[in-house]
């Protein structure tokens, strides 16, 4: 009881965050490859006592971006110090936390395809000999001076590698694209919330809960904690199948996972568009959501799961959307006049 009280003090939002981020490699679910070979890379960094290669990690929203740069953190025992792209407007911001480092250091920087390109330069030098150089004084009387950097890592978090300029993205050592989370890994992300939130869930209702959860470890969690609520005030205080499912239902979490933004896109692109082709711009307009967000969040999980497919002359929808929303392939041409 004592513990709820405190909790609602200090935000329960941010806590619920703290607590159930993973802190090692050893506690952090799935992503194998990356992990395995980041132990390596720290482990040979650590024995020639160097700061690691900089580190570019790059996928959908939730998958464990920031997680991860602070577990590389925490393994190559350093500080992490956290700056995102917005938030750098001016060269001087950049020179500034720059300048800021201590040795060994890991700056993460967040969204970092946000930088603005003009700045994005000063990180070519500070990246590569660990220097920065800077204007100072006024026009007329400016001179540039050079600043040695104690040697750092640099980890960017991206959505959208894409956005990257070439000459950054090159200066990354190691460079990890995160997958998609399985099932069944998802589900252990599940049981350990559970377990670090001392609120029990059945092995069933987690497993049903990572099935409805996008693929990504944040919704799982997400999902978790309203399902938890439920729980707590309508169930008998542990969280089994029955009361998942209700939640989930009320929730208006379907049995793939997808939900009300998902579902407006899928039944734009079929009713609207007869299924497609149509650019992703259209789409947009049709359903009132920012491109930036299709594109980075709702579109790479129906890719993902076969709902959808990208031609070269647009997106369109594949017989398991016209399937999961009960529409008629053939008779949704024929009433839309695609074919006569
Ligand atoms: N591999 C993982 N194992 C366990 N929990 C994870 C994992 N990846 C992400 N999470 C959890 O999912 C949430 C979102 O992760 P985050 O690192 O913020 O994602 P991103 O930065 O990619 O958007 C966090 O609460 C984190 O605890
Ligand atoms: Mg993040």
């Amino acid at each position: 009881m004592d513990d709820r009280i405190i909790e609602s003090k200090i935000k329960p939002e941010d806590l619920f965050e703290k607590n159930i981020r993973p802190e090692s490699l050893n506690e952090y679910v799935g992503q194998e490859k990356i992990k395995k070979n980041l132990r390596v890379f720290i482990e040979a960094a650590k024995m020639r006592n160097e700061p690691l290669d900089h580190v570019l990690l790059y996928g959908p929203p939730g998958l464990g971006k920031t997680t991860l740069a602070h577990i590389i953190a925490n393994e190559m025992g350093s500080n992490i110090k956290t700056a995102t792209g917005p938030s750098i407007e001016k060269s001087g911001d950049l020179a500034a936390i720059l300048s800021g480092l201590d040795p060994g250091d890991v700056l993460f920087i967040d969204e970092i395809h946000r930088i603005p390109s003009f700045i994005e330069e000063i990180l070519y030098s500070a990246m590569e000999d660990f220097t920065i150089n800077i204007v100072i004084g006024t026009e007329g009387k400016s001179r540039s001076v050079k600043i040695d950097l104690p040697p750092f890592t640099l980890v960017g978090a991206t959505t959208r590698a894409g956005d990257l300029s070439s000459p950054l993205r090159d200066r990354f050592g190691i460079v990890n694209k995160l997958e998609f989370y399985t099932d069944t890994e998802l589900a252990n992300i599940i049981k350990r919330t559970s377990n670090v939130l001392d609120m029990d869930i059945d092995d069933d209702a987690a497993v049903e809960l990572a099935k409805r959860s996008r693929k990504t470890p944040r919704i799982a969690n997400r999902l978790f904690k309203r399902v938890r609520d439920f729980a707590l005030v309508e169930g008998e205080g542990k969280i089994d199948l029955t009361i998942t499912l209700s939640s989930l239902d009320r929730l208006n979490v379907d049995k793939y996972g997808l939900d009300n933004i998902d579902i407006e896109y899928l039944e734009a692109l079929i009713n609207k568009f007869n299924g497609g082709p149509v650019g992703v711009e259209t789409i947009s307009t049709a359903i009132g959501e920012e491109i930036s967000t299709i594109e980075d969040v709702v579109e790479p999980f129906l890719l993902q799961e076969g709902f959808i497919k990208r031609t070269r002359s647009g997106r369109v929808a594949t017989e398991k959307s016209y399937e999961h929303l009960g529409i008629d392939h053939n008779r949704s041409l024929f009433e839309g006049g695609g074919l006569f």
